[in-house]
């Protein structure tokens, strides 16, 4: 019946949040699509793109919902965070605030989604190396704090976009 390549066992919906300009859109055009662009425009409303994995013999969509950074821009937020189970957290390890308004997307985070939703926290750039204003080992401890997963990423360079949805895709399923 049909084309086995076609089954579908299960689609999650996984939201990025973050402050405008970390890298949001480019971490999923990456992962989506393998794709960069260094002139990414900020996002307005909501978009969304999928990628179906296979994971423990199952085949498993993964639909990333993306929104705006910037307030103007943003969609209605419990929308945004219906039937989500996983997160991808953002932030820029270049600009400090960015991290540091980290708690108050956590808040929006666990105030709108389920409480079983499995929540990464992601620092990307790291190809911006000698730009760094977040220290790993803070972000590290944050996370370990708050009961997050936390990784490092550079959509640019394509380190560790995979790995940290499949961190979250796995940890779902
Ligand atoms: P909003 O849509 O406004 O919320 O922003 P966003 O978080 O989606 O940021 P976006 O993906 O549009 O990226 C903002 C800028 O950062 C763009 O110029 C990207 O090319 C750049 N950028 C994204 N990821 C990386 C990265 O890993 N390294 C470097 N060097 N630049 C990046
Ligand atoms: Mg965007």
């Amino acid at each position: 019946y049909g084309d086995a390549s076609q089954k579908v066992d299960y689609v999650f919906k996984v939201v990025l949040i973050g402050d405008s300009a970390v890298g949001k859109s480019q971490i999923l055009a990456r992962f989506a699509r393998d794709e960069f662009s260094l002139d990414s425009k900020a996002t307005i409303g909501v978009e969304f793109q999928t990628r179906t994995l296979v994971i423990q013999h199952k085949s498993v969509k993964a639909q990333i919902w993306d929104t705006a950074g910037q307030e103007r821009y943003r969609a209605v937020t419990s929308a945004y965070y219906r039937g989500a189970v996983g997160a991808l957290l953002v932030y820029d390890i270049t600009k400090r605030q960015t991290f540091e308004h980290i708690p108050r997307w956590l808040e929006e985070l666990r105030g709108h989604a389920d409480k079983n939703i499995v929540i990464m926290l992601v620092g990307n750039k790291i190809d911006l190396e000698e730009q760094r204003a977040v220290a790993t080992e803070d972000a590290k401890e944050f996370a370990e704090k708050e009961g997050l997963f936390f990784l490092e990423t550079s959509a640019l360079e394509s380190t560790n976009v995979e790995t940290a949805f499949n961190t979250v895709l796995n940890e779902i399923f």
